[in-house]
């Protein structure tokens, strides 16, 4: 028996045990949560042990407590909710973006709420109609980043309507890349010199140099394009994992990918029985649940996918974990 045939035959007599956790057959994709809308924007909560989401045309953040299995959920009447970052140090306050409002929303996460106190403290794209804010994240130095998009009628967005912004502690937003056209998954290298960023309907996950003092970016590359990967779907929500790979969650295209930013190569395909997957974060104690937010809306399009669309699943056994996500600060 050669090294990796022993292997093989070690990993079935031990099929439970942590020797196997690196092999396909071994990772899980369990829905934890079915949720009828477009969710979006999961952010694991290490203080409290909650994934937080939203689902944005709900109008809602939720939190998630996998240690129970409670679900709490708040409404946000001022309109879609794009994103929602807890503050620092600020017990149950978040920033969210919604409509094109960035504000301060006061929510007691283990309650669900019909109402919240929202503080606007900024809009963008004025003079715009219909752009609203999408997926949004928050760098090392405690600054926003996140973006807007034009509006989608029957599956189509009109392009060139969003902008991608910074906003600092000053709540002034900070014109970042316009125009773009669905501003989505964002993330930077552990080395934190790297801004990764997507505009979804480009296909592709471009990569800046980026400044963590200034907060500037610059010198744009391309580091993989779906299309010429021959991967059907667009690039949305995305994350990094403790040894520099990104994780991308692929709209109408039922799969979340990994890919090493270094050899522009995909390393793994991570396939979901719905199609339209919308985003992805690390989470758990270890760090080391790929927890995906899917949406609900739109045509069903696989066999049995009416069950599974608009779910949230947690994938377990990948053999990788993420990273703590920061917090937005008010007060640097
Ligand atoms: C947006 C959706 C859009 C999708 C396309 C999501 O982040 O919220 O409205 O259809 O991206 O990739
Ligand atoms: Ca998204």
């Amino acid at each position: 028996m050669n090294s990796i045939s022993y292997w093989l035959y070690l990993c079935l007599i031990l099929r439970a045990s942590s020797a196997c956790k690196n092999e396909k057959e071994d990772i899980t994709v369990t829905k934890i949560i079915q949720n009828s809308g477009l969710n979006e924007g999961p952010h694991w909560d290490h203080q409290s042990q909650k994934l937080f989401f939203v689902d944005i045309f709900n109008q809602k953040i939720f939190s998630f407590d996998p240690a129970t299995g409670t679900t709490r959920s708040v409404y946000i009447a001022n309109g879609p909710v794009g994103v929602a970052i807890p503050v620092y140090n600020e017990l149950n306050t978040f920033i969210v973006g919604t409509g094109t409002d960035f504000a301060l929303v006061n929510w007691n996460s283990n309650e669900d709420n019909t109402s919240a106190t929202v503080e606007v403290k900024a809009t963008v794209d004025k003079g715009k109609t219909n752009t609203r804010w999408n997926d949004g994240k928050v760098d090392s130095s405690g600054r926003f980043w996140g973006g807007t998009m034009g509006p989608e009628i029957n599956s189509v967005v009109t392009p060139n309507q969003g902008t991608f912004y910074s906003i600092d502690s000053d709540f002034i937003p900070k014109v970042q890349i316009s125009p773009v056209s669905i501003s989505n998954g964002l993330t930077w290298s552990l080395l934190d010199d790297t801004l990764y960023y997507i505009d979804s309907p480009t296909y592709q996950i471009a990569a800046y140099d980026y400044d963590p003092h200034s907060g500037g970016i610059s010198n744009k590359r391309i580091i993989f394009d779906l299309q010429k990967n021959n991967i059907p779907g667009l690039p949305d929500g995305m994350t990094i994992d403790s040894d520099g790979n990104l994780w991308v969650a692929v709209y109408n295209g039922a799969r979340v990918i990994q890919i090493n930013p270094v050899t522009k190569e995909l390393i793994r395909t991570v396939h979901l029985p719905t199609s339209k997957v919308t985003s992805v974060t690390f989470g758990g104690p270890l760090l080391d649940t790929l927890y995906v937010t899917t949406s609900g809306l739109g045509p069903i399009e696989m066999k049995n996918e009416a069950m599974y669309a608009g779910g949230i699943f947690a994938i377990k056994n990948l053999g990788v974990h993420g990273l703590l996500p920061n917090l937005f600060r008010t007060n640097v």
